[in-house]
């Protein structure tokens, strides 16, 4: 988070936290913290001159904190040691909590701490106070006192602490930003989603070539080793589920996986990409980024940041790769502002309806389990064009429907009641939605999508090398 150093005088003003020191009322936050510290100091150490100095909020981070070890060896031959909190009468120290993997642990904590470190002329501390601005203010302001002539091992001390906060904890699974864990799950079996055989051997080609082969060679051209695979599709076709999959894939080879959700309050926000990204270059792994429903970001005021990420101007700069895997149901977002411009997404991959009647079997075979029978293949021709998410839903409740009325197998009957039922509910739903005409071919009334035969798989806009002569 940036800090300003000048937040708005006025509204400090009227702040007075403790509610004893009305003296202290008219002062700025950071004014009121300094002198705290300056008295502390005083008490601690009378004759240590200092220096006051902003800090780096991530130095109050608890999960930094354990995540440096003590006797680290820093600059000028100082050693750090440990950490302790104290009081402070301007700060309520209060912390957010984060849930990085299985365990729920402290983030980002405001309130005061010491810091000890170790020298071959005798121990030094450092006093360090953060605050929130306000209430209604994030940002947080630090300040710390050092040593005179300790500065050069505080400076290396907080950069250790800002990578600290960015780096994924090595047992984490899967890093998610803003939603909740429960939310994606990298638990899909590669042979759970039923697609054309080529989509998907394409898609597993595609992320292996690049981190085996496809990062050593960006390096060699001096390029950020940053590939970007778009999934584009109707709802249902599978997408999410294929991004689980490539994710259980990924973290077989001990790639990190990065997921972002834009399912919480902050919703889609550029805020949470530019976490990712740092979270991505800091990852020390190879790294799939998943970023779903990517053209919501297009929309929003943040559209130029984002672009300028698919551009390559904001890009994460991870040495061991990073494969961004987004996905979206709207073309038309995307023929706008990315099918257009050559090099913002290299490969775009449309996740089609079933196709045929051979995938729309498997798919019913799949769905219907061990209830399947052979004569449920006379309802496969209806399943053609229809998503994953359908036939999934149809098989389910004729099996439920069965169940409920204690027949032992699913009648070929239930199957095709189960199939006209969300037919209609489907074709109701689609009364009461105002038609949208988008990308892609689309006919008034259409789904978008246009003839999906055509453009199953875009060409590749792969480029090894480097930019032809002309190209912006
Ligand atoms: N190709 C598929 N193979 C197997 N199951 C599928 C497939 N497509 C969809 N399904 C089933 O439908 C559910 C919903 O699919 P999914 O969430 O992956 O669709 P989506 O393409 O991400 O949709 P949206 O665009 O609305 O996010 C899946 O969890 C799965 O049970
Ligand atoms: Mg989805």
């Amino acid at each position: 988070m940036q800090q300003s150093p000048f937040p708005n005088k006025r509204l400090l003003a009227r702040i007075n936290p403790t509610g004893n020191s009305t003296s202290m009322s008219w002062m700025l936050r950071y004014e009121r913290l300094a002198l705290w510290a300056r008295e502390e100091w005083q008490r601690r150490q009378a004759d240590q001159p200092y220096r006051l100095v902003w800090a780096s909020e991530s130095c109050g981070n608890q999960l930094a904190q354990s995540r440096i070890q003590p006797r680290r060896r820093l600059k000028s031959k100082a050693y750090y040691t440990d950490v302790e909190q104290v009081e402070c009468d301007q700060v309520i120290p209060i912390s957010e909590h984060v849930t990085p993997g299985r365990d729920t642990v402290l983030g980002e904590t405001v309130g005061a701490f010491v810091f000890h470190f170790e020298h071959p002329d005798g121990p030094f501390e450092v006093l360090y106070v953060s605050s929130y601005y306000r209430d209604d203010d994030p940002n947080i302001v630090a300040i710390a006192l050092v040593p005179d002539n300790r500065l050069a091992p505080w400076a290396k001390l907080e950069s250790l602490f800002n990578d600290a906060v960015r780096r994924p904890s090595r047992r984490q699974d899967v890093y998610i930003i803003g939603g909740t864990n429960a939310y994606f799950k990298p638990t899909v079996d590669w042979d759970a989603v039923i697609l054309p055989a080529r989509i998907k051997q394409d898609l597993r080609s595609d992320m292996e070539a690049f981190f085996k082969e496809g990062v050593p060679i960006y390096q060699e051209l001096n390029l950020a080793p940053f590939r970007k695979l778009l999934l584009v599709g109707p709802p249902g076709t599978g997408k999410t589920m294929l991004c689980a999959a490539m994710a259980k894939l990924a973290l077989r080879k001990k790639r990190v996986v990065v997921y972002v959700s834009g399912a919480d309050d902050d919703g889609a926000s550029f805020h949470k990409i530019h976490h990712a990204l740092n979270v991505v270059a800091n990852a020390g792994y190879p790294v799939l980024l998943i970023v779903e429903e990517i053209d919501v970001y297009l929309r929003k005021d943040d559209k130029a940041r984002i672009l300028n990420v698919l551009d390559g101007l904001e890009s994460p700069n991870n040495p061991r790769g990073a494969l961004l895997l987004a996905t979206t149901n709207y073309p038309e977002v995307i023929d706008e502002r990315i099918a257009k411009r050559p090099g913002r997404m290299d490969r775009i991959i449309v996740i089609p309806p079933i196709k045929d009647e051979a995938l729309a079997t498997e798919m019913l075979q799949h769905y219907m389990g061990p209830q399947w029978q052979p004569d449920h293949a006379e309802v496969v021709s209806q399943l053609v064009g229809q998503t994953g998410a359908f036939v999934r839903e149809i098989a389910l409740h004729a099996r439920m429907l069965a169940a409920h009325k204690q027949q032992r197998v699913v009648t070929l009957e239930t199957l095709r009641q189960s199939i006209g039922s969300l037919t209609h509910q489907i074709n109701t739903g689609d009364d009461l939605m105002p038609r949208r005409q988008i990308g892609f071919g689309a006919e008034p009334g259409g789904n978008g999508f246009g003839d999906l035969d055509d453009v199953e798989i875009e060409e590749d806009r792969t480029r090894w090398a480097e930019p032809e002569a002309g190209e912006d």
